[in-house]
């Protein structure tokens, strides 16, 4: 675990000139590359999408988005993840966290889900901290990575619209800024 030292998070704008570092973070970060089509996609997502800050440097990033189907909404997050010397600073809590405010914003997210590799324990715990449980193991779910396997990590939304997160860990003294300005 690395020592802890006071910092100031902060979320930013993904936007066409920092999407390359958003592509090198998720290059370090996940075992998957993602297609160009995916950084596409992700200049559309607005707020959906936020690069993490520690004291300026990009640290960490979030990428989800709000599935319909009939009037059922879901939030999906494609990715949340923070560098390797950075983790266990709250980083993750504040990407997480904004995630839920888009949820309790949008009023009417059923739940929010997202796919974890079944042997990725840092995440897993990460997620059980708030309440995700996995509803669904898929088989072979990644094609170029091994275990292959995916837990479906899930937390319902219903009825927790206003419930209070986690806080930043008080003894960081870390300040949380969001610098959203895309809504
Ligand atoms: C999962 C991940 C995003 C967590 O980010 P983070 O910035 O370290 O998370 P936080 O510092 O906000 O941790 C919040 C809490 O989650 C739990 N937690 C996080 N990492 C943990 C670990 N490795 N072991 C046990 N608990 C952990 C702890 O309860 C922690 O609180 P604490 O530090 O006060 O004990 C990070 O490990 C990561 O980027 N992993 C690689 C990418 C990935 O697998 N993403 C998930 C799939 S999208």
């Amino acid at each position: 675990m690395p020592t802890t030292v006071g910092g100031h998070i902060e979320l930013g704008d993904v936007t066409p000139h920092n999407i390359r570092q958003l592509k090198k973070l998720n290059s370090v970060v996940f075992p998957i590359a993602y297609t160009d089509k995916f950084y596409k996609d992700v200049l559309e997502l607005g707020s959906m999408a936020k690069l993490a800050y520690f004291n300026d440097l990009v640290v960490g990033a979030v990428c989800c988005r709000v599935e319909t189907e009939g009037d059922k909404h879901r939030m999906y997050i494609m990715t949340l993840g923070c560098l390797a010397p950075y983790r266990r600073l709250g980083i993750g809590t504040a990407l997480l966290n904004h995630v839920l405010q888009k949820a309790r914003d949008h009023g009417n997210i059923d739940n929010i889900y997202l796919h974890v590799q079944i042997n990725n324990e840092d995440a897993l715990a990460f997620y059980r901290k708030f309440d995700f449980h996995s509803v669904e193991t898929k088989e072979q779910y990644y094609k170029r990575i091994d275990p292959p396997h995916a837990h479906v990590l899930q937390k319902d939304m219903r009825g927790c619209m206003t419930a209070a997160e986690p806080p930043v860990p008080p003894e960081l003294s870390t300040n949380v800024t969001d610098t959203d300005s895309m809504d």
